[in-house]
């Protein structure tokens, strides 16, 4: 067990005030501040957070609880909240590990007749259904109100500015309301540490995340501190299935991804030759424009091919399966080559060479969720004696609870944050310049 000291970094240490009495001023600031911003007008362009989360870099950082922390005697229970993108969702989980209770309002529907997500339709829809949302699952966990919580915590970045605040307003809302620590947390971070509440996963373990918004391998070696061991040059995977589903005329009002994956099963993936991605580049970064790019050539001659001058006019089915299986087919490649690097980078690092088992290696992000991805995933896991960890599909993709969990993480080592709604929608996933990942050569 690592011993860590629990200071409430409000408290200043000259002077005669209670570390309660500090606490209560404080939350009392926080409040007005919550309120005044709310009201205020035209916000000033969001915050860019300069380093990766801002808990331990080193065993020897000591926790700041700036908005107090629950009784850790006993299993407490956190309200997690997540809106950076298009899914309204909440949920309550025990420090235990057992969900308590998910409410999750997808927003697929409001985008579907447009390329993409659209901001301010997302913002309106959170807005629409956030009352809601935390309604439910405070109803489903049986609890009267939020007093009954012992912490809150909601995504600040990164993600969609408009979107961010809609979530972190409400948690600071309650925080402030009922007096309880509150945990801003970095999205990419949920995703990650997710996979420690699936199944058991201990430090390190390496991170495929894979989402609309990211493709990245990830060195995760505890709590806040992660080293990015590659990313995403220009398309993430997520966006690369979207637009490809977009492309081929699937229907988007469940999302482009899970219909693009449902289309490819009647597919022959070896079908349609497509390139893969950044063959000669012996890294961990990946690249999906090009892969894109390909696709759309080779659809454009499949309708040549077929006589199709009016746009109107569909592909025949079978031809719609081959390319989707074969689009599907090249990008789990391409992220089977990353891997291979990733796995090669790693391998002289004796931290993972422990004799608690083999390495693991955790497959998060929505993209995650992908039945073919996972199978592929495991295979090469297999072959190269890795154990893969996956949660749940529906804790893969956006969810409240890997922000609950997240929270309960820090919380356990002691740390919380100051109670505000202020987000950080360009947070980047990467600790200081000065323990980067050494470039490779
Ligand atoms: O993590 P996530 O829910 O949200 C972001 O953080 O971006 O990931 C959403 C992305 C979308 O691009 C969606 O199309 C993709 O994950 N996705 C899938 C599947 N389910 C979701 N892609 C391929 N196959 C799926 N079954
Ligand atoms: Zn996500």
């Amino acid at each position: 067990m690592r011993m860590m000291v629990v200071v409430t970094a409000l408290l200043p240490r000259t002077t005669g005030f209670s570390a309660a009495a500090v606490r209560t001023t404080a939350r009392k600031h926080a409040r007005r501040c919550v309120t005044a911003r709310a009201e205020r007008v035209g916000k000033p362009k969001a915050m860019y957070r300069p380093t990766s989360p801002s808990y331990p870099l080193t065993e020897m950082d000591e926790p700041r609880a700036l908005s107090g922390l629950p009784d850790r005697s006993r299993p407490f229970t956190v309200l997690g909240i997540e809106t950076s993108c298009d899914d309204t969702a909440a949920a309550i989980v025990r420090s235990d590990g057992t969900i308590v209770a998910e409410a999750i309002m997808p927003q697929h529907e409001v985008h579907a007749k447009f390329g993409g997500v659209v901001p301010s339709l997302a913002k309106e829809a959170h807005q629409e259904a956030i009352e809601a949302v935390v309604a439910q699952v405070l109803q489903r966990a049986g609890l009267e109100s939020a007093r009954e919580l012992d912490a809150i915590s909601a995504t600040v970045g990164p993600g969609l500015e408009i979107c961010l605040r809609v979530g972190a307003r409400k948690a600071a809302q309650l925080a402030s309301d009922f007096e309880l620590p509150f945990v801003g947390c970095h999205h990419l971070e949920g995703h990650c540490l997710v996979a420690r509440l699936a199944e058991p996963c201990r430090f390190p373990f390496l991170s495929l995340c894979v989402s609309g918004g990211h493709s990245m391998i990830v060195k995760c070696e505890g709590v806040g501190r992660y080293q990015v061991l590659g990313g995403t040059l220009d398309d993430a995977l997520g966006e690369a299935y979207d637009k490809a589903a977009r492309m081929l005329g699937l229907d988007m009002k469940g999302g482009g991804g899970p219909e693009l994956e449902r289309v490819a099963r009647e597919g022959n993936p070896t079908s349609v030759p497509l390139p893969v991605p950044m063959k000669k580049r012996k890294d961990c970064d990946f690249s999906y424009a090009g892969l894109k790019t390909a696709l759309k050539l080779q659809i454009e001659k499949k309708r040549h091919d077929a006589g199709l001058v009016d746009e109107e006019e569909p592909l025949p089915d079978q031809d719609v399966a081959d390319l989707a299986a074969s689009f599907q087919h090249v990008a789990i490649t391409h992220l089977e080559d990353r891997l291979a690097y990733a796995f090669d980078r790693v391998r002289a690092d004796d931290a993972f060479q422990s004799d608690q088992g083999r390495p693991q290696l955790a497959l998060v992000g929505g993209v995650a969720s992908n039945a073919e991805v996972r199978r592929r995933v495991s295979l090469l896991c297999d072959r190269a004696g890795w154990d893969l960890v996956v949660p749940p599909p529906k804790l893969c993709t956006d969810n409240g609870v890997m922000i609950a969990w997240a929270a309960i993480e820090k919380l356990h080592l002691g740390f919380s944050d100051a109670i505000d709604d202020e987000v950080y929608p360009r947070w980047p996933f990467r600790p200081p310049a000065s323990v980067a990942a050494p470039a490779l050569p």
